[in-house]
């Protein structure tokens, strides 16, 4: 159990967390900090903390407006962002438009951590993934073990999810890792794919993995547009905290994890979805697999995304 871990944005994502982190009794203080007037942080707080008898925790919460709320955090989960949804005039915001939103918000919060638990280990959610942890890592200037993103481990338990039902097995025989940026460019490592330990080709063909591997790919736009607003929220959730409990409990768990790669697949101070150990000083090695020379390509190409993206975010940055 850690003493306190501060949650950013208590949104659809952040509001699973704060149920969560209490119940699973990870924190002896749950802290929220959202700007969603006239107080929801605080309003999300004590409808938990209401509920707290019914369901048998005890918590102290710390929660308002401001980010004096994350003082002494240990661990801190960033959801904050705004979605793409029409502007006062009825038209959709640019993609670049959105980005410049999500990057002013991503600058406070960065802010936020620094002059108040500066030493927290930090798991950020807020889409674009790749931008903001890399944006984030630009304010933070941490070490890379104690900033990193969540986004590998959603999209691998995807991938798990989708191939224990085609297959009829539980998902708990399922192992699978999904690597690369964070969209459409991601790549499912069908070679590192095992039912029971054993190689997922002995159950599904071909045929039926790539068709998983696509809707993998695709699966959060599958979620949004199945919910008509919002995007998933108890998955990314629950994944964010497999992450948390295996720093909160040093488990030196794989997962895979945004993490800034120094040098390993070819990347050099970007952010990448990759399978590491994950522990209590946090992201604590990147491990580097044999890849097929077709998952090799594929890589190649979300690498390229990924560069992209990080360029784009240091022009947007640069005109702020
Ligand atoms: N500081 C704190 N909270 C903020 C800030 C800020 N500067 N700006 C926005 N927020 C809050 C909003 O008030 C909102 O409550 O962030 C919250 C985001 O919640 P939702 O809009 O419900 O989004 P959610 O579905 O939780 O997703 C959060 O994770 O997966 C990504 O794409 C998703 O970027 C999005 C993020």
């Amino acid at each position: 159990m850690f003493d306190k871990i501060g949650v950013i944005g208590g949104g659809m994502i952040g509001g699973v967390l704060c149920q969560e982190i209490p119940k699973r009794r990870l924190a002896r203080t749950l802290a929220l900090v959202d700007i969603a007037p006239p107080d929801m942080a605080k309003g999300k707080c004590l409808d938990i903390a209401a509920g707290s008898s019914v369901v048998g925790f005890d918590a102290s919460y710390d929660a308002g407006k401001g980010y004096e709320v994350l003082k002494d955090c240990q661990l801190i989960i960033n959801t904050a962002g705004v979605p793409r949804k029409p502007k006062p005039d009825g038209t959709l915001p640019t993609r670049e438009e959105l980005l410049s939103i999500n990057l002013r918000i991503t600058n406070a919060v960065g802010e936020g951590i620094n002059e108040n638990c500066p030493k927290a280990i930090v798991i950020s959610i807020a889409n674009p993934l790749d931008a903001i942890v890399y944006r984030l890592s630009q304010i933070l200037g941490r070490n890379r073990d104690t900033l990193f993103g969540m986004a590998g481990v959603l999209d691998s338990a995807r991938y798990r999810y989708f191939v224990a039902e085609a297959a009829g097995v539980s998902v708990e025989n399922v192992e699978a890792l999904v690597l690369g940026g964070h969209g459409d460019t991601m790549v499912p490592i069908r070679s590192a794919c095992r039912i029971a330990g054993m190689p997922v080709n002995l159950f599904l063909n071909d045929e039926t993995l790539t068709a998983i591997e696509n809707r993998t790919r695709k699966a959060g736009g599958e979620v949004v547009k199945l919910l008509g607003t919002g995007s998933a929220f108890v998955s990314p959730a629950w994944s964010a905290l497999e992450m948390a409990e295996a720093i909160i409990y040093d488990k030196k768990k794989v997962l895979a994890v945004s993490a800034r790669c120094e040098g390993e697949y070819g990347v050099d101070g970007l952010f990448l979805g990759v399978p590491a150990i994950v522990g209590a000083s946090g992201m604590e090695k990147v491990i580097e697999i044999p890849l097929t020379e077709g998952e090799k390509k594929l890589l190649g190409v979300s690498i390229e995304a990924v560069k992209k993206t990080a360029a784009e975010v240091d022009s947007i940055v640069a005109s702020l």
